[in-house]
């Protein structure tokens, strides 16, 4: 245990992407587990799953962004996230924006997971918009986090259809399932220390091949 990849993780609602980091970690997938889970919001779901998990939970109110309540925050989770000797920050679903201390204390070592195939559809519920837009293909993008929402260089994407008549729950559905593939595989290259940033670029050593499946295709693929 005390070798592994200690992650911090930072929800704001339903949690099924933390879900998939806790299920991944606690079957020996990631060289991860997770170390502390955080929230803006006391009633978040994702809080209750972690305590299911025997996971400490910490409830950090945020605010306004910019606010004295906000930068408080920025700094309360710095200090949360090392007090629990987290090593790498996941933010799953958290929908607020993090602050320059929190980025400051772990460079290079903060991931987001966003429900589109980015630089398209940055923003909210983005599946609800891809699908009013008519694209045919939609995703999910695994991104390494700086001060902008979702602009972080892409680490792994998975891209799937949008069928005919598709509505947004369909398709966020679709695109969730394979945002529970991604992201489990992203911090397993993390913890083997298989990701560098150059600019834009993520590399990642001894990557698989594109994957595609009947559901997706993901690139780079995932590890056997
Ligand atoms: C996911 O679609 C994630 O990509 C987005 O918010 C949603 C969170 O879902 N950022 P969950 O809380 O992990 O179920």
């Amino acid at each position: 245990m005390s070798d592994r990849l200690r992650l911090g993780v930072m929800v704001s609602g339903s949690g099924t992407n933390l879900q998939s980091i806790i299920d991944a970690c606690e079957a020996g997938r990631t060289g991860a587990c997770v170390a502390v889970v955080t929230s803006n919001r006391a009633s978040a779901f994702g809080l209750e799953r972690a305590r299911k998990h025997g996971i400490p939970t910490v409830h950090i109110p945020v605010g306004q962004t910019g606010s004295p309540e906000w930068e408080a925050a920025d700094a309360r989770q710095v200090e949360v996230l090392q007090a629990h000797g987290v090593q790498l920050v996941c933010l799953a679903g958290y929908m607020r924006k993090i602050g320059p201390r929190l980025l400051d204390a772990f460079p290079g070592a903060i991931m987001n997971i966003h429900p589109a195939l980015l630089p398209a559809f940055p923003g909210v519920e983005v599946q609800w918009t891809a699908a009013d837009y008519g694209v045919r293909i939609a995703g999910c993008t695994v991104h390494f986090a700086d001060e902008e929402f979702d602009r972080g260089p892409i680490i792994i994407q998975a891209a799937v259809p949008v069928m005919p008549g598709d509505t947004g729950d369909e398709l966020a559905h679709r695109i969730l399932q394979q945002e529970h593939r991604i992201y489990p595989q992203a911090i397993k290259w993390f913890a083997e220390g298989r990701l560098s940033i150059s600019g834009r670029q993520v590399l990642v050593k001894e990557a698989p091949p594109p994957l595609i499946d009947g559901t997706a295709i993901i690139s780079p693929g995932l590890d056997p």
